[in-house]
């Protein structure tokens, strides 16, 4: 049993994740969310881990509210493709809970401290919050397991032609978190998340499904397919996040190397992660494994396999 905290904005994808990691409880022990301004601002990725939280039926899971904006500069734009309300304006019922007086980084300190070496950081968002705790409490990164990270790219990313998202609305946040030291970092980057595409096939399934779990992972991906349709014509949508959980739950879905990776803070490559492959750097020092691919059909068998298990030979069916 991993215990986990998610660090995330949600956020479509990371609604997802959020959902497969919840349904996985011999697995994954879900200690609490904490949330940070990225794909939407703060106030509304914190209504929106409650509304999470409301779908799967745990309001018992604490969320601690995090940073409203990046740790050394202003506030990003928000993501374009999750919706004016981050979780796919489907109009979801407020679900009046609040988070908790503590702050995230405070949080994150006081549980690594409490739960020495046990637990594993999912952070699927910007950084702010890990780098925020990082430089209050010298021994934070010591007291931490390992950090799983949806985020950076190798080869190519999603903002600007080397920046993925997360890294992008926070730099400093991320070079801060890769160069803390931490015993173990995966990066779960886009070159492995282009993998995990759920196709029309597949979000029709959740459709048939028909519980209220399924229908709601089908009804907040409307707008999500909508967005990708409209970056290059691909019917269906990326569930970057949610790799992140189905690696938890089987580390072989993703393929990964060993590097030295480091984030760019300016210049026309502002929130590139520069990815040195340790087997053709030998000079460099490892600090994180990075995904270079993720088994599609072994990731669906996965997603499906924990929130819908009577479905699987449907998914199969589907996969060919
Ligand atoms: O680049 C992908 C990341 O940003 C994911 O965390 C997703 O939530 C998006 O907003
Ligand atoms: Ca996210």
């Amino acid at each position: 049993m991993r215990k986990i905290i998610i660090d995330t904005d949600p956020g479509i994808d990371d609604a997802l994740a959020i959902l497969l990691a919840l349904s996985a409880k011999e697995e994954l022990e879900v200690l609490a969310l904490t949330t940070v301004n990225g794909n939407v601002d703060i106030e509304k990725v914190t209504k929106n881990a409650f509304k999470i939280l409301d779908v799967a039926g745990r309001r018992d899971i604490p969320v601690y509210k995090g940073n409203s904006k990046p740790l050394m500069r202003e506030n990003s734009m928000p993501a374009d493709c999750h919706g004016d309300d981050g979780l796919g304006n489907i109009g979801m019922e407020e679900s009046g809970r609040v988070p908790e007086e503590e702050s995230a980084a405070d949080f994150l300190i006081r549980k690594a401290r409490e739960e020495k070496g046990e637990i594993t950081l999912v952070p699927i968002g910007p950084l702010t919050n890990i780098a925020e705790a990082i430089q209050k409490d010298p021994e934070f990164v010591k007291n931490i397991k390992e950090v799983v990270i949806m985020g950076g790219a190798i080869h190519e990313g999603n903002v600007t032609p080397h920046a993925e998202f997360n890294f992008w609305v926070d730099p400093e946040a991320a070079k801060i978190v890769f160069q803390a030291g931490f015993e173990k970092i995966v990066m779960v980057g886009l070159d492995a998340t282009r993998y995990v595409w759920l196709d029309p096939a597949l979000r029709e399934l959740l459709y048939q499904i028909n519980t209220p779990v399924s229908r709601f992972i089908h009804k907040v991906t409307r707008v999500y397919a909508d967005a990708h349709w409209g970056y290059g014509q691909k019917l269906g949508c990326e569930l970057c996040d949610v790799l992140v959980t189905a690696y938890l739950l089987d580390t072989s879905v993703l393929e990964t190397t060993d590097a030295f990776v480091d984030v760019e803070t300016q210049g026309l490559c502002d929130g590139a992660s520069v990815v040195y492959p340790i087997w053709k750097y030998g000079d460099r020092q490892k600090n994180c494994e990075a995904a270079v691919k993720a088994d599609t059909k072994k990731f669906f068998e996965i997603f499906f396999g924990y929130l819908f298990p009577e479905y699987l030979e449907n998914v199969k069916k589907i996969q060919g």
